[in-house]
């Protein structure tokens, strides 16, 4: 059950295993790409982040039955999509963008290094998040990098999305699409990669996905608004500085925490079918909007 299942050890050794595979493919580009750029991809990816988008992956893959160990393309998978995802911050934090100075609890990487190592650090691990996945021998590898490739440009039109709303009042299904695109997309194709590496049928569980996405964002502005930074490792009470289009700024804080929950009560139901197989997956669901972090 849901309720029994111990998240946080699971994260940690989602952790574990994903770090490992990341470090080594930093240090692959050691000797080879200037010092500078490979320390600083190093920075990116590792010493902090909740892996969510890892363990999502691996989690839907046992939940439809499917080999997640060690040398498996559901890790290889977890590991190309924890790749885009570390990239996709250290573009959200540039000056040009939300102008951060502080994630995972450290100096954001335009702030360790330089702008021009950011945006380099940006494109040089989406480079190697296709890479890696292209490298397995899986006749199932060149579908993931179509999954993983329209994940990541949902997410970019949902980044211009979100900048093109600061200070403008947004509807609220154009809010809705705003996240769909820029957080929902990559935790969709999470879910629905992990899944298509078990041989199941990913319609369903790419709606699944959205959902989950959806209410992710919704927690992540909710934490924003609430958090503090010791616990976040990023700054709080950012986006109303800013101007952010969020479901909080338009439905209040009490409205948008009871969308998230009926975003998760949709995707509960959705996995219900699934067997105990499904416990982490399910504990990973709650965990989205439970997270104080
Ligand atoms: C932050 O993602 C960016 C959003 C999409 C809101 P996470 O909250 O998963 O960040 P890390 O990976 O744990 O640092
Ligand atoms: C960023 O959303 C989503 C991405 C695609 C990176 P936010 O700008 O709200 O994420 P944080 O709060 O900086 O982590
Ligand atoms: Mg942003
Ligand atoms: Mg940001
Ligand atoms: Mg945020």
């Amino acid at each position: 059950m849901a309720g029994t299942f111990q998240i946080e050890p699971y994260l940690h050794e989602v952790a574990a295993r994903v770090d490992g595979a990341l470090a080594a493919l930093v240090e692959s580009r050691r000797g080879r790409g200037p010092d500078r750029l490979v320390d600083a991809m190093g920075y990116a990816l590792l010493g902090g982040g909740k892996r969510l988008r890892p363990a999502l992956v691996l989690a839907a893959c046992r939940a439809h039955g499917g080999d997640c160990g060690d040398g498996s393309l559901a890790l290889r998978y977890a590991v190309a999509m924890e790749c885009v995802h570390a990239y996709s911050l250290v573009h959200d934090d540039l000056p040009a963008m939300d102008d951060d100075d502080l994630r995972r609890g450290r100096p954001t990487v335009h702030r360790a290094y330089d702008e021009a190592t950011a945006v380099l650090v940006g494109d040089a691990l989406q480079a190697l998040a296709f890479g890696h996945l292209l490298a397995d021998p899986s006749p199932r590898a060149p579908a993931l990098a179509r999954l993983l490739a329209d994940g990541a440009l949902l997410m970019v039109e949902g980044q211009q999305r979100d900048v093109e709303a600061e200070g403008r009042s947004l509807t609220e299904d154009e809010v809705i699409e705003l996240m769909r695109t820029k957080t929902g997309a990559l935790l969709a194709a999470s879910v629905t990669g992990g899944a298509f590496c078990a041989g199941a049928d990913v319609a369903a569980v790419y709606a699944v996905g959205i959902e989950l996405g959806l209410a992710f964002q919704i927690a992540d502005d909710l934490l924003d608004l609430t958090g503090d930074a010791a616990t976040l490792g990023k700054r709080a009470g950012k986006d109303v500085a800013a101007g952010k289009a969020t479901l909080p700024a338009l439905l209040g804080v009490e409205g948008a925490r009871l969308r998230a929950e009926a975003l998760l009560e949709r995707a509960l139901q959705a996995l219900a079918p699934l067997g105990p197989e499904a416990a982490a997956l399910r504990a990973l669901a709650r965990h989205v909007i439970d997270r104080k972090k």
